[in-house]
Order: structure tokens, then C-alpha cells, then sequence
């Protein structure tokens, strides 16, 4: 047997280094918020939209619960193993969407929704146009929004990958 010693071993005396591994990670966060809205064309007569829309063309307004799931793909940064700070993203998704959604009328107080009729499936491509051109590193990949638990949209961008 080797007696111990008080030496480093030439492992430990070995410069420190990390190795990078490669791969597209998909990074997902998620936010809430609440808001108004009506399902209404004013280009159509108010029969057409009470046909097409029934209870959520009331134009007294209805709600929802909205949970917005954004994903970012890309490669982990070698120096951090980190595809971004998630602390970014939450600040984008923060200013650029809860902000000016959370607890509003969708079809009169949100600027970048203005002439939008505000179905899921407009918000999602609303909020891809907001989110896309802002993200810190890797790539915008989706963007899911939940109006009820078993009802949501999802977007992929406008050249989604088959
Ligand atoms: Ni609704």
C-alpha cells in the first residue's frame, strides 16, 4: 500500500477546465396573466359575430386565466452551461408581455394589439412578433398560450420546421 501523502496529486495540480457539451436544448418559461376580452369583428354585422362567436362576443367582456409558455432553443454557452440567463427571458416576458396584458381589455388597451381580433391564435402570433427580435441568445422555437387548461394555441413562427 502507498503510504499517503500531503502531496497534491498530479491530477489536482492540473489546470481547471470545463468541457463544453453540444446539443440544441429547448428552454421553456412560463407566465400568467389575467385579462378581458371580446371575440368581435366590427367589420361584420353584430348577427354575423353573435353566430360566430356566441358567449364570447358578449359585449359586456369575459376572462381569462391566460398561461403563456415561451421556448427558446439553442446551445448551451460553454462558459456559463446555460443556454441564457432565465432571468432575462422573465424580464423580457415581464415587460413585454405581462406588463401591458395583465389585468386589461386585450381589444382596447394593449398597443400592439390594436385592430387584433384577440383569439388565442392572434395572441400567439402577436406576442411571437413582440418576443422574436428581443431574445437575448439561441432562437424564439414557440410560443403556447393557454386561455382554460384544456384549450390552447400554439406558434411556431412563420417558417415552423416540418
Ligand atoms: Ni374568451
Amino acid at each position: 500500500m502507498p503510504k499517503p501523502t500531503s502531496k497534491p496529486s498530479a491530477a489536482s495540480r492540473k489546470r481547471p477546465s470545463v468541457r463544453a457539451l453540444r446539443g440544441t436544448v429547448f428552454v421553456t418559461r412560463q407566465v400568467h396573466f389575467n385579462a378581458a376580452h371580446r371575440l368581435h369583428n366590427p367589420t361584420k354585422s353584430a348577427r354575423w359575430n353573435a353566430e360566430k362567436y356566441g358567449l364570447c362576443n358578449n359585449p359586456r367582456w369575459h376572462g381569462h386565466n391566460y398561461v403563456l409558455e415561451v421556448t427558446v432553443a439553442g446551445e448551451p454557452d460553454p462558459e456559463t452551461g446555460y443556454l441564457f440567463d432565465l432571468g432575462e427571458l422573465k424580464h423580457l416576458l415581464e415587460e413585454r408581455i405581462v406588463k401591458p396584458c395583465d389585468h386589461r381589455n386585450l381589444n382596447e388597451e394593449v398597443p400592439f394589439l390594436r385592430d387584433v381580433i384577440p383569439s388565442t391564435e392572434n395572441l400567439v402570433i402577436a406576442f411571437w412578433q413582440e418576443l422574436e427580435p428581443r431574445i437575448p441568445r439561441g432562437r424564439l422555437h414557440s410560443i403556447k398560450l393557454y386561455e382554460t387548461p384544456r384549450n390552447y394555441a400554439e406558434y411556431r413562427g412563420p417558417n415552423p420546421a416540418l
